[in-house]
């Protein structure tokens, strides 16, 4: 089946919706997700959204301390248009009905994170991603221009390749006609053809053993693009959070929020000592590239699975008030947070790098524009500042509507592009295959491309990873497609181009930490 929009939106967290419905203003719209509306990296964030609000913060001072974070690699350019694009987004937010926590006198409840010089994050209590997440969505489903596909996983972006032409990474002018797309109901592969397509498909959690992330997230539209030959860029900065809940064979990984480190909470080593300050002069809110690698150290040097965190110095009813679902998380573990340590430790959380794109979203394929999570935008740099991930996000996507609409009208559909050739396919005599092979990248990835990396690891990890890639390309070709495949595939090449990235980078900076170059070579901002 062929279906044409105006606009093919692939991902329904904050960018994917944030941009459906302000392009629907101006054409159809195609808003596709790989299960529900509501299951996104989106609707776990917790700590909440950084803007600018009041004095004494100041745009400059935002800007500084994203720059600080990124460790001399973001794009200044990137970084003014998020901060000072901030406020007007956050703005639309409100007016989608997304209720921030006020305080008696009205005023936005402002929290800090970890290298937040300010209190700048506007939240919801700790679900400020479940409020967003919810909030867009009623919008969405009243939205007479959008159509919503639940459970339609994009397999491929359709370029001139799909038209029997030679793409390579140096053919001029790659254009992206739509995507073709399972339904997971149905089995069939539908054609989505449309005038621009955004890939808002969200974070690669899946490609590590312990991640925060949902299980969907396993780098889909970074994986599409590079096999349309666009552009990825930045793959090595891989982002661990300091605090997820030491919780063994849960997935995913509960998150104890940085701001209840900005809130006052301090690390402790299981002996109840303090460590920070070894590391940082920041203590216990320093930067999450470092204060990940202190933990790691620390849990190293001793042989511990964990650290604590200590919240009981502050004030138990308050602390239940600013963290109500964190407290209840713990206390379901027997852990009451407002007496007892919190075991933490790191794990996968966020990706820095991903789909290059322009100030205006656009990639290096035409048509083809990507916004949030799988996007590398430059803002972030060699590690991303908290809560500066949802309001990148929606800033990027408000400029790749606000582009798309001065050529959409003289964009045509291409009408050329064949369906899906599944001929000579049949259905994975065995599943233990795919899920095996899964299984091997998680942990070829969490054992070998960590927080603290060595040419001799990384080496070691590309040989494996050649294997699997090698067996699941033959596979993929005689199989019937279906969700766990391309998923597969996608995890494969992901973790390729996070090796190979990181391989290349003669130097330790930010979230890529080697001993084989631990000093900070290069110069740049
Ligand atoms: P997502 O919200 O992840 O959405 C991805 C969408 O793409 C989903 O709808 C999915 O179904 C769809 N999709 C993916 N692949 C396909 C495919 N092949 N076909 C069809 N659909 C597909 N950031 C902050 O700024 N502040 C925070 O406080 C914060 N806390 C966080 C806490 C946790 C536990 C986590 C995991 C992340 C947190 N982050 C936070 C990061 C932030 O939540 C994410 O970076 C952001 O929500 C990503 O939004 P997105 O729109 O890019 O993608
Ligand atoms: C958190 O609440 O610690 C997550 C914030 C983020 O990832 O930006």
């Amino acid at each position: 089946m062929t279906r044409k929009f105006d606009f093919l939106v692939i991902g329904s967290g904050i960018a994917g919706i944030s941009y459906a419905l302000k392009a629907a203003q101006y054409g159809k719209v195609a808003l596709l997700c790989k299960t529900t509306l509501s299951e996104s990296n989106t609707s776990f964030a917790q700590g909440g959204i950084a803007s600018v609000t009041y004095e004494p913060d100041s745009f400059e001072k935002h800007i500084e301390d994203t720059l600080i974070s990124g460790d001399g690699h973001c794009n200044l350019e990137a970084v003014e248009k998020v901060i000072y694009g901030a406020p007007a987004q956050i703005e639309e937010l409100l007016n989608w009905g997304v209720n921030f926590d006020k305080d008696e006198k009205g005023l936005f409840d402002l929290h800090r994170e970890g290298g937040h010089s300010e209190h700048r994050i506007l939240h919801h209590k700790d679900n400020t991603g479940y409020e967003i997440q919810e909030s867009l969505i009623r919008q969405v489903k009243a939205h007479p221009e959008i159509e919503v596909f639940e459970h339609y996983f994009a397999i491929e972006i359709l370029t001139q390749h799909h038209l029997g032409q030679i793409v390579t990474h140096h053919t001029p002018n790659i254009e992206c006609y739509g995507a073709y797309v399972l339904n997971q109901q149905s089995n069939n592969i539908h054609t989505f053809l449309s005038k621009v397509t955004l890939l808002a498909t969200g974070g690669i959690g899946s490609v590590y053993s312990t991640t925060t992330n949902p299980e969907i997230a396993t780098g889909d539209g970074i994986a599409m693009t590079h096999r349309a030959r666009g552009i990825i860029k930045d793959m090595e900065f891989v982002q661990f959070h300091p605090t997820a809940l030491y919780h063994p064979g849960e997935r995913p990984t509960f998150l104890i929020s940085e701001a209840i480190r900005g809130y006052g909470a301090v690390l402790r080593t299981q002996d109840g000592k303090e460590f920070m300050h070894k590391y940082d002069e920041r203590g216990s809110l320093a930067p999450r590239d470092i204060t990940a690698r202190a933990i790691d150290n620390e849990m190293k040097m001793r042989g511990h699975d964990f650290v604590y965190l200590d919240v009981t110095k502050k004030d138990a009813e308050e602390t239940k008030m600013h963290f109500p679902n964190i407290y209840k998380k713990c206390l379901e573990l027997g852990i009451d947070i407002t007496k007892d340590y919190i075991p933490v430790s790191p794990c996968q959380h966020y990706l820095c790098g991903g789909i290059v794109v322009d100030m205006n979203a656009r990639s290096s394929i035409n048509r083809l524009y990507a916004a949030g999570e799988c996007s590398c935008t430059g803002l972030h740099g060699a590690n991303r500042l908290a809560s500066n991930s949802l309001i990148e996000a929606i800033v990027y996507a408000d400029a790749a509507v606000k582009d798309a609409i001065k050529i959409i009208d003289k964009l045509t559909i291409n009408d050329s592009i064949p369906a899906w050739n599944d001929e000579g396919t049949s259905l994975p005599e065995e599943m233990v295959l795919i899920t095996q092979s899964f299984r091997e990248v998680e942990q070829i990835m969490s054992t070998y491309v960590g927080i603290v990396r060595s040419n001799l690891r990384l080496v070691r990890a590309l040989n494996r990873l050649e294997i699997l890639y090698r067996e699941t390309e033959h596979l993929f070709e005689k199989s019937v497609v279906s969700r766990e495949i391309c998923e597969l595939r996608n995890v494969i090449s992901v973790a390729y181009l996070i090796i190979k990235q990181a391989l290349l980078r003669k130097e330790s900076r930010g979230l890529h930490f080697t001993v084989d170059y631990p000093e900070r070579m290069r110069n740049e901002l």
